[in-house]
């Protein structure tokens, strides 16, 4: 049951990262980041979005509630089925199932390269450290959140009721402490 649920997901296509990827850029899921990004020194970004709600977005489209929302819209599927619920809850799979690591996890939600762009080519310490090379590689960096966050946080989630960019960035903030 379990496998054909990714089985599934694997022919499925997100917009956004679609968008945010790079022809031959890998997702390699945010284990594969939070090797370097886990110290408190760099600024924990794993840890925090590991406990942050969308390193379960995933998972919540596994409960009652999601599927009756679903219901309601009037799919027929359970969520976390339904390519209208996937599309904002889950790092996306792409037809080109080459696209994706071998520890990539669609469990994990949104993950740092839904925001961030897929990894496996500027993953190296080499590439990290030079932001410009980075980006020329794959890297996203986003200078206006509230555009950004909206491509999700809007009247288009069944749940949606306001959004203020400010206070759900402090909710989630994982910045590199100023040396
Ligand atoms: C080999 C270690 C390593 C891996 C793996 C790694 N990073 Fe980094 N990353 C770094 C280092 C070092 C920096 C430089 C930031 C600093 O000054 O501490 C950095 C910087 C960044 C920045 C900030 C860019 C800027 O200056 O605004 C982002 C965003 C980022 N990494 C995301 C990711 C994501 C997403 C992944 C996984 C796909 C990832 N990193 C994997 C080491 C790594
Ligand atoms: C790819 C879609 C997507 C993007 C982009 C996105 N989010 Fe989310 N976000 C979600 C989903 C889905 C949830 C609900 C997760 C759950 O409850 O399981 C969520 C929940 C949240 C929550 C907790 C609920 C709330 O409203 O307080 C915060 C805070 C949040 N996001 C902040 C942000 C910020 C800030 C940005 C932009 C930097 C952002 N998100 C970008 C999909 C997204
Ligand atoms: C446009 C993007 C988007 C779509 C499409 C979407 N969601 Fe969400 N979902 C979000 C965001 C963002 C949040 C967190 C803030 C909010 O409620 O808007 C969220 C939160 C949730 C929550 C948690 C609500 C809570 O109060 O804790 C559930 C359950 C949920 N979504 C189910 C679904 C289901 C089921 C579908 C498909 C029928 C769906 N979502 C489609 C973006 C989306
Ligand atoms: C919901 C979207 C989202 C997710 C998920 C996310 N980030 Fe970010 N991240 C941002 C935004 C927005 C910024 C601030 C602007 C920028 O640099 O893009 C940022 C900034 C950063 C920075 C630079 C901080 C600084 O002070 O310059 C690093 C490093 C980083 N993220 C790494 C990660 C890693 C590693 C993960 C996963 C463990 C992750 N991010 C998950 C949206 C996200």
């Amino acid at each position: 049951m379990k496998h054909s649920i990714y089985f599934l997901l694997t022919f499925l296509i997100l917009p956004f990262t679609a968008i945010f990827s790079q022809s031959g850029n890998t997702f390699i899921g945010a284990e594969a980041c939070g090797m370097c990004h886990k110290t408190e020194k760099q600024g924990s970004q794993f840890s925090i979005w590991k406990n942050s709600v969308h390193s379960k977005a995933f998972e919540t489209l596994l409960t009652d509630t999601a599927n009756q929302i679903a219901i309601a819209k009037g799919f027929n599927e359970p969520a976390s089925k339904t390519w209208e619920c996937l599309k904002c809850h889950v790092t996306g799979y792409n037809l080109d199932v080459t696209m994706l690591g071998k520890k990539f996890k669609v469990e994990d939600g949104i993950q740092c390269e839904t925001c961030h762009g897929a990894g496996s080519a500027y993953k190296e310490m080499k590439v990290m450290k030079d932001k410009k090379l980075a980006i020329e590689k794959g890297l996203v960096v986003h200078d206006k959140l509230e555009d950004f966050c909206v491509s999700c946080h809007n009247n288009e989630s069944p749940t949606y009721t306001k959004f203020d960019v400010n206070e759900s960035w402090d909710k989630i903030k994982h910045n590199v402490p100023k040396k």
